[in-house]
């Protein structure tokens, strides 16, 4: 049955769906419950949704990592755990607020719980990039699969301090020369309903125009 007051955009498409999934796919570190087995269909569904992203001259240079082993899994997550230099402290540009000490807090929690992460997926990319290098050519397709997982009941966290020990963790998943490692998803079936928006700066404060440092309105 439709729904007579849906928002349908110009596209067809449900714009409630849409905006409150891209508004609240949140990182997910406290509500991941580490009891329920992924499996390993799901993200490969995800996965096939992610490479529809674009990459740097359509080279599709991205490689995935899926692991579920758990051999491998503790050795990622004792590369987490101890990382040098040490890990989650604020940015020395990010203000000390109750949400940026709550972020801290829950960022410290995955890290002692991340050998408990049932599933884990490593995206990798040719270290060779364009103009702008490597990330653009792999963190569309990363933000993809974060919105298709939240969209099948999965949560997950973009982190990076595992590769603080980045010749470590090259070796321990084999990685080629000419490859890089992105960032590290722990990802499990999340906890409780649903997620909210997060508080972010004003738009006005980060958007300009056409010009850097002109208001856009
Ligand atoms: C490049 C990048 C690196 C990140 N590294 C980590 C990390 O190593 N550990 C972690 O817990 N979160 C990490 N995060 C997650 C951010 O802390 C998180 O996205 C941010 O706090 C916003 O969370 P929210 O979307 O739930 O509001 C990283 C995010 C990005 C984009």
């Amino acid at each position: 049955m439709t729904n007579p007051a849906a928002r349908i955009g110009a596209s067809g498409l449900d714009l409630d769906v849409v905006d409150h999934l891209l508004s609240t796919t949140r990182a997910v570190r406290k509500r991941l419950d580490m009891t329920r087995p992924v499996p390993v269909e799901v993200v490969m569904e995800c996965l096939e949704l992610a490479v529809q992203a674009p990459t740097g001259t359509n080279a599709e240079t991205w490689r995935w990592i899926v692991v579920s082993d758990p051999e491998v899994r503790a050795g990622i997550a004792e590369l987490y755990q101890n990382p040098t230099p040490p890990p989650v402290s604020p940015a020395p540009d990010v203000p000390d607020s109750a949400q940026q000490r709550r972020v801290v807090e829950s960022a410290q929690y995955l890290s002692r719980h991340i050998h408990e992460v049932p599933m884990m997926v490593v995206p990798c990319v040719e270290s060779a990039g364009g103009a702008a290098g490597w990330p653009p050519s792999i963190y569309p397709a990363v933000w993809s699969f974060m919105l298709a997982l939240r969209s099948r009941g999965l949560g997950t966290t973009l982190t990076t301090v595992h590769l603080w020990r980045r010749e470590d963790a090259d070796r321990l998943l084999g990685l080629p020369q000419g490859f890089v490692q992105a960032c590290l998803l722990p990802i499990a079936y999340f906890t409780g309903d649903d997620f909210r928006p997060a508080r972010r700066r004003p738009i006005e404060e980060v958007v300009f125009a056409n010009h850097w440092g002109t208001p856009i309105r």
